[in-house]
């Protein structure tokens, strides 16, 4: 029998282990039937209770090379590679975000902020279609161990094309990563969904007063604010990983390549011409719900698509109180309903209240064509029975351009296997992050000070 101390140091040399064999990760890639597959490691993550670790990691391991991703699943594990429950820690998101780097400048491995304004760093984000924000390939929250994310054949998501690197660059990935301790937590629910006054935070990142009506989100824990936990709660320290695995093939001509879009039913586009997207709302307690017994409060945005396109994967992103999302077309047809799959239980993976999954759409290839100008609607419902702060409804599309694979014959025994493709499902929240981080250092910038939600 080993004793703890020879155990511990077993885990440590594990994590150790795992720590060098993804940094040497070329070697380790197991392949099938030409699909790769790599599992990785972030940067670690030190915790205590209530506190909240929100940061960018820049220069993270990725595949390399001119490659199809055909998934790109996650979760967070503790250093013995353990699956860690969102009853400890809440993955509020992870967004996996591409950009160029321009060769020879120092690197920078982390920070809390964005540096978006830098000529050293260009953001090579997704096909839209929010104006500023949401630019992820990559991304899910609480919802990522149960969301499936194969990506069929012959799609993929083109990534390392050498061709649209701009010259004196190279294309590097990064990750945010928002995590929130709720060990010993006072109210968890309430730390998950930023109230403030949990946080005992009356300002921004920045040092600017957040705005009175202010009640919860992004703005209230941003990375190192702490979350009220219980009298006598011993503030133990821990580090855990965003465990990753992405799946890829080698990019040849008989890929067809998809484009990434998100729609944000806070995007108020529809009303002013603007893709603004907010990222995140509240939903207020219903008043009327107990006499007409409906709890339900229903957001809507519209959006257009650029393009003519087939859709071949559907996902929507909600927070816990989401009751269901749906993406209609102009004639009111449903292009592809999301609903969430709450935990259960205890265990990682089925934690009762939280959102551990979204059903996905596939349709059968060349099923669902969006048309180009075509005025889609986006649903997203909550249920009103409770208020909830910094909620979100997104929705992500993989789109394959109509006019790309009229040459490409679509098969559908195809002979490349189906990957399970963990994608992006979602920038969700991480998105979401990203875009706060970015309205913000824009207002900042521009002297604009109210806050955008
Ligand atoms: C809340 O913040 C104020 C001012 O920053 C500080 O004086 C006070 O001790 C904090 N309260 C708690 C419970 O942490
Ligand atoms: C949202 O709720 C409304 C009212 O109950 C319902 O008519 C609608 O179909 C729901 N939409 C979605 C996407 O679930």
């Amino acid at each position: 029998m080993m004793s703890l101390a020879t155990r511990g140091l077993a885990f440590s040399l594990a994590i150790a282990l795992l720590v060098i064999c993804a940094r040497i990760s070329e070697a380790l890639v197991t392949i099938e039937n030409g699909l790769k597959t790599m599992v990785y490691l972030s940067p670690k993550i030190t915790q205590h209770p209530g506190s909240v670790s929100n940061k960018f990691y820049y220069d993270v391991e990725f595949p390399k090379g001119h490659i199809a991703i055909k998934s790109f699943n996650a979760e967070v594990v503790d250093e013995a590679g353990d699956p860690v429950s969102l009853q400890e820690t809440y993955l509020h998101h992870w967004v996996a975000l591409r950009y160029y780097y321009r060769k020879g400048v120092k690197n920078v491995k982390y920070n809390a902020n964005l540096g978006f304004q830098q000529a050293d760093f260009i953001l090579a984000g997704n096909d839209g279609i929010c104006d500023h924000g949401l630019p992820q390939f990559f991304g899910l929250g609480s919802e990522t161990r149960k969301t499936s994310t194969d990506i069929p054949d012959p799609y993929g998501i083109e990534v390392g094309n050498p061709l649209k690197v701009p010259s004196g660059y190279e294309e590097r990935w990064m990750f945010n990563i928002h995590a929130i301790d709720t060990r010993g937590a006072v109210d968890a629910m309430g730390c998950t969904e930023c109230r403030c006054d949990l946080y005992n935070v009356t300002v921004d990142k920045y040092g600017r007063p957040l705005e009175p009506n202010y009640v919860g989100g992004l703005y209230c824990c941003y990375d190192g604010t702490q979350c009220k936990v219980k009298n006598g709660i011993e503030s133990v320290e821990r580090n855990l990983y965003l465990k990753y695995t992405v799946k890829w093939v080698d990019w040849s001509d008989s890929i067809v390549p998809v484009k990434v879009y998100i729609f944000d039913v806070t995007d108020t586009w529809q009303h002013t011409g603007i893709h603004d997207c907010h990222i995140e709302y509240d939903i207020e307690q219903s008043t009327t719900g107990v006499a007409t017994n409906d709890f339900t409060s229903t957001r809507s945005s519209r959006g257009v698509l650029p393009i003519d396109g087939d859709v071949v994967y559907g996902v929507a992103h909600q927070h816990s109180g989401g009751i269901g999302s749906t993406l209609y077309g102009e004639d009111g047809r449903v292009i592809c309903a999301s609903k969430p799959i709450y935990g259960q239980g205890n265990s990682a993976g089925d934690e009762a209240g939280y959102i551990v999954g979204m059903s996905t759409c596939y349709p059968k290839p060349g099923s669902v064509r969006i048309v180009k100008g075509e005025a889609l609607t986006l649903e997203s419902n909550y249920s009103s029975e409770k208020s909830h702060t910094g909620v979100m409804g997104l929705f992500y599309i993989l789109v394959a351009d109509a006019s790309l694979n009229l040459n490409k014959q679509i098969h559908e025994e195809s002979k490349v296997p189906i990957f399970f493709w963990g994608f992006a499902v979602f920038g969700l929240a991480i998105c979401a992050a990203v875009l706060v981080a970015y309205r913000r250092k824009k207002q900042h910038e521009d002297g604009y000070l109210s806050i955008a939600t």
